[in-house]
């Protein structure tokens, strides 16, 4: 993708909702082994870190408009939700109130009339379900036109189609909370200490990229898109490589986890951009260079810990949990 540019410019990869930056680290340290030099790297985040990578809030990061591209790996089901409710053909949105010392549930009008648009735009009626509805106007999208003058957006998250989404009426919430690398599904665990997140609405994110005249040039999901990418033969020179056998294990657990068909493998990948370009994912050629410098899972002091068996070998280190 940087070489498609055919520009002598640095091409500026900005990452939104970098989180601890892990993945930022991963990247840069991966081109560098590639021998790709010609990219700067601006990890962006709402939120402000302590992470050994320095990630930019919005009011550190001056805007300067270039050519580049913009990746998030599990930013939209990250972004905030309405909950509604629909009961005897009327839209009522789910709100909190604390009451009797605790965190209760109500129903009242919705806050938004996007809830409703985008309820109406679904082909199939149904009553008496819930749902959530990510409403875009106050958006991200907004930020990505802000950034890029020509480009691409790489996408990585899981979601749904409307179909299974809105699925027939029957559709019971989507919404998890995470604690502690568990799920739950009652979003008043330990507020404030949880991540509550979403399936995203994959129709409406096309939708939406389309509304900032952003074109889609590959959909796929992860497991797909990293064997396109060379997974399968990283995974089968990993065995053969001159490295503790319990190091080649941690990182075949961790490509497992990342193409496992039920699991991350199942995530959705999309690739949009707004100029005319010559890059086509499918015609992507594997690089020679990455298979004689495989880039092997590094220490990062945020990097989550992988469970069960690996634990013992495992190279977190206890004081950075
Ligand atoms: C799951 S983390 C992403 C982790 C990171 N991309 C990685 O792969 O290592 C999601 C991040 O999105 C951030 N986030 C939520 N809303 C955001 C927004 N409007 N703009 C930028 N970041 C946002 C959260 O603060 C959180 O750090």
């Amino acid at each position: 993708m940087i070489g498609s540019f055919e520009s002598k410019e640095d091409i500026k990869i900005i990452e939104f909702g970098a989180g601890n930056g892990t993945l930022a680290y991963d990247i840069k340290k991966s081109l560098n082994t590639l021998g790709c030099k010609n990219f700067s790297y601006e990890p962006i985040d709402k939120l402000p870190s302590n992470s050994v990578e320095k990630i930019y809030t919005y009011d550190e990061k001056k805007i300067q408009k270039a050519n580049g591209i913009i990746i998030s790996n599990e930013l939209f089901d990250a972004l905030p939700h309405h909950l509604y409710e629909i009961k005897n053909n009327k839209v009522y949105e789910k709100y909190v109130i604390w009451k009797n010392n605790k965190y209760e549930e109500i129903l009242d009008s919705p806050s938004d009339s996007c809830i409703s648009k985008r309820i109406k735009k679904i082909d199939k009626f149904f009553d008496n379900a819930v749902g959530e509805v990510y409403c875009s106007q106050s958006s991200i999208f907004n930020s990505f036109i802000a950034y890029l003058n020509k480009g691409y957006i790489v996408t990585i998250d899981y979601g749904l189609s409307e179909k299974d989404l809105f699925y027939n009426g029957k559709k019971n919430s989507n919404i998890s909370v995470i604690n502690d690398h568990n799920f739950y599904e009652n979003y008043f665990y330990k507020p404030g200490f949880s991540d509550i997140t979403f399936q995203v609405d994959i129709n409406e994110l096309l939708y939406n990229f389309k509304n900032i005249n952003y074109e889609l040039s590959y959909l796929g999901n992860q497991r797909e898109f990293l064997f396109d990418l060379g997974i399968g033969e990283i995974l089968g020179k990993l065995s053969s490589l001159d490295k503790p056998p319990e190091e080649i294990n941690y990182n075949r657990y961790a490509i497992n986890q990342l193409i496992k068909p039920n699991g991350m493998g199942s995530y959705f990948v999309t690739v949009h951009s707004n100029f005319d370009t010559n890059f086509k994912f499918s015609e992507i050629k594997l690089n020679e260079n990455l298979l004689d410098n495989i880039p092997l899972i590094e220490d990062y002091p945020q990097r989550f810990e992988l469970p069960g068996v690996y634990k013992k070998n495992n190279i977190i280190k206890e004081g950075w949990k």
